[in-house]
């Protein structure tokens, strides 16, 4: 790996997590550089961070990609080398009980909208790809374009939520509501689940009686913008390592998650 990594990021929205990690690169706390910063949203506030660093940007509207989806299925090809069959089966963010036509369905229009990330990412070679409030799943055929053959993940994710409690969308929220004491943020690589990927740092706070929905957010964004460049920072320095359970634990074979083991 070069001496500073090259980090693409997509997001979606504001891009706080975005600023946290550029200000990182930029006072070499990740000795880094972001190369991209892609969006499924044209009008996200984070699209202006990048552009304010000179930092190019893209975007993919996933919205219209669905729409015409929606309206002329027959029409809208999937990419040529998509594998329907080979991504359902790998695929771990829906389970047996849901609709296979839904789901191969939900599918074919993600890979077309991912696609058009992979195209868009082309010209910008990267070691890492960070996802920072980036609020789409993806699913295997963008995962295994990104991840190299035989090689160690390198899809990062941040998540509002003490994983594996509460993935999906609203971490904070169904923290809030779920009426927990301690609240906290998640790193970890992807994989083929949703917020299901090994675990690469957490951070927690504590919940008060008087806290609102709005406070839990501060209190776990804050720690966002620590957590999110500490782990870049163990990627850039190649301390991050893939291990089986049976590596780690003696007799743990129930268990074949990957774990992260920090050197
Ligand atoms: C952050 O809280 C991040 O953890 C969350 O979106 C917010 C983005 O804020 N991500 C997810 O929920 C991913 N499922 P930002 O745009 O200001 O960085």
């Amino acid at each position: 790996m070069a001496d500073q990594i090259r980090i693409g990021a997509l997001i979606s929205g504001g891009g706080t997590n975005l600023q946290a990690v550029m200000d990182a690169c930029e006072s070499c706390r990740i000795s880094g550089k972001i190369v991209f910063v892609g969006s499924d949203n044209a009008r996200a506030p984070g699209l202006e961070r990048a552009a304010a660093r000179r930092i190019p940007t893209f975007v993919v509207d996933y919205a219209a990609v669905f729409n015409s989806f929606k309206q002329a299925p027959g029409q809208v090809r999937p990419p040529d080398d998509f594998d329907l069959n080979d991504i359902f089966l790998k695929q771990s963010l829906f389970t047996d009980r849901d609709d296979p036509a839904k789901v191969k369905s939900f599918l074919t229009c993600r890979a077309i909208a991912e696609a058009g990330l992979l195209e868009e990412m082309k010209p910008y070679p990267f070691d890492l790809l960070i996802l920072a409030g980036f609020m789409r799943n993806l699913t295997p055929y963008f995962i295994d374009r990104v991840n190299l053959p035989g090689g160690n993940p390198r899809i990062m994710n941040i998540h509002p939520a003490l994983l594996p409690a509460f993935p999906g969308v609203d971490g904070y929220g169904d923290t809030f509501r779920y009426g927990c004491k301690v609240g906290g943020c998640t790193v970890h690589f992807i994989d083929y689940g949703e917020d299901s990927g090994p675990i690469i740092g957490q951070k927690a706070f504590q919940i008060l009686e008087e806290d609102t929905l709005e406070s839990v957010k501060e209190k776990g964004l804050k720690l966002e913008w620590q957590l999110y460049p500490e782990c870049i920072r163990l990627f850039a320095q190649g301390r991050l390592k893939i291990v089986r359970p049976e590596q780690t634990l003696a007799g743990a074979k129930k268990s074949a998650r990957n774990v992260v083991k920090i050197l």
